[in-house]
């Protein structure tokens, strides 16, 4: 079975945090995103992997490169400009062979990974496993409606979705998908659409399996699900996952998980609360407060602020009475705030943004 990992795409919503290439480089619990996609598929038991991009894609092909650092033998496919996941597909056909694959969207996070979908697909025998989980704002996603395990619709972005279960962005086709998807028209908002093919595969009598996912699931399409993802994988990382290099002065407190990178220097009098990660070469200075959910990347100054629930890509600078929840904060930005304080603050900033308070 091959896999391929779409990493094209509009990204819109998360422009000004890319200024160095592609949003699936974006960084949670301190990895870029892709990275996520990557691992699960060799942990899969899949070892050729195609990833799809797009028009910027700088940042991907130096960091992937041929994929042995993951266990992969990765080849690109290049989509160029975003014409939805069934155009990703066709552009992926001299890749797949005509093999049965796994199809793995690159800014979906999952915490039990692909292997459960890949399990399903082998025993049942069908053309196609598709992924559900129950939503809250299910218009935003493919909705798939069921009757017992009775497929009844397949509709992308219902204005009046029929039932609260989304489709999550992993799939696994045999070939018979590839004519389907070669017959596809744009849908409304002009991408050829893989729920369209999915339904139709369904109309044709094809047996399709409906995997409902345990644990959780993010896309990561706006700022406020790279915080979320963010929060989830600090509190579902393993433990030993959460490595302690760097120098701890005398008087600091570590509460929880934290992980420190290599060269981190955490000062006398801050205080950290995990979930944390902190990357290597960055310095927790003065009255610095990390709190749970927060990454901070590699080559960061905290002096004297407090961050919760925050992602600080790096290179980043954040000094004085600031007291930042929620936040993301891109590269190379700075944060100075001055005068007796606090200054509570909740943002996204992008990459090189200066903020003085
Ligand atoms: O996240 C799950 C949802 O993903 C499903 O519920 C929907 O049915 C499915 O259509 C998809 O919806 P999105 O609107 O979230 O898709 P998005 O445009 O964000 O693209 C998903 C991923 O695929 C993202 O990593 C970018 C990549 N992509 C997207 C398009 C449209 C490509 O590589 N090429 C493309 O042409």
């Amino acid at each position: 079975m091959k896999g391929i990992l779409l990493a094209g795409g509009h990204g819109t919503r998360l422009r000004p945090l890319t200024s160095t290439g592609n949003k699936h480089m974006i960084p949670i619990a301190n990895e870029p995103m892709l990275f996520y996609g990557l691992r699960h598929l060799a942990a899969g038991g899949i070892s050729d992997v195609g990833i799809v991009l797009g028009t910027v894609n700088e940042g991907i092909t130096q960091a992937v490169g041929d994929g042995g650092a993951f266990g992969l033998r990765v080849q690109y496919i290049r989509q160029g400009e975003p014409r939805g996941l069934a155009d990703a597909l066709l552009c992926a056909r001299d890749f797949l062979d005509d093999e049965p694959f796994l199809m793995y969207l690159g800014d979906n996070l999952l915490q039990s990974g692909v292997e459960p979908f890949v399990r399903r697909f082998r025993d049942a025998r069908v053309d196609a496993v598709i992924g559900v989980t129950p939503v809250s704002h299910p218009g935003s996603y493919g909705v798939v409606e069921m009757d017992g395990e009775r497929i009844v619709s397949i509709v992308e972005k219902p204005a009046s979705p029929r039932s609260n279960l989304a489709l999550v962005g992993v799939y696994l086709f045999t070939p018979s998908i590839l004519p389907i998807v070669r017959g596809l028209r744009p849908s409304r908002r002009g991408e050829l659409e893989i729920t369209d093919a999915i339904w139709r595969l369904h109309e044709q009598g094809a047996p399709i399996a409906v995997q409902r996912v345990d644990g959780w699931w993010k896309d990561t399409g706006r700022p406020e699900d790279l915080l979320e993802a963010n929060d989830l994988v600090l509190r579902t990382l393993p433990a030993e996952r959460f490595v302690r290099a760097g120098t701890v002065a005398d008087g600091a407190e570590l509460h929880g998980h934290v992980g420190l990178g290599r060269g981190a220097y955490v000062g006398p009098e801050v205080r950290l609360e995990g979930p944390v990660v902190v990357g290597n070469d960055t310095r927790l200075e003065g009255r610095a407060r990390i709190g749970p959910g927060t990454a901070v990347g590699d080559r960061c100054t905290v002096r004297d602020s407090a961050l919760s629930r925050a992602i600080v890509m790096e290179g980043s600078e954040i000094s004085g009475p600031v007291e930042l929840t929620d936040s993301i904060v891109g590269r190379s930005a700075t944060i100075r705030a001055r005068g007796p304080g606090p200054v509570r603050l909740s943002c996204t900033l992008g990459d090189s943004t200066e903020l003085r308070l």
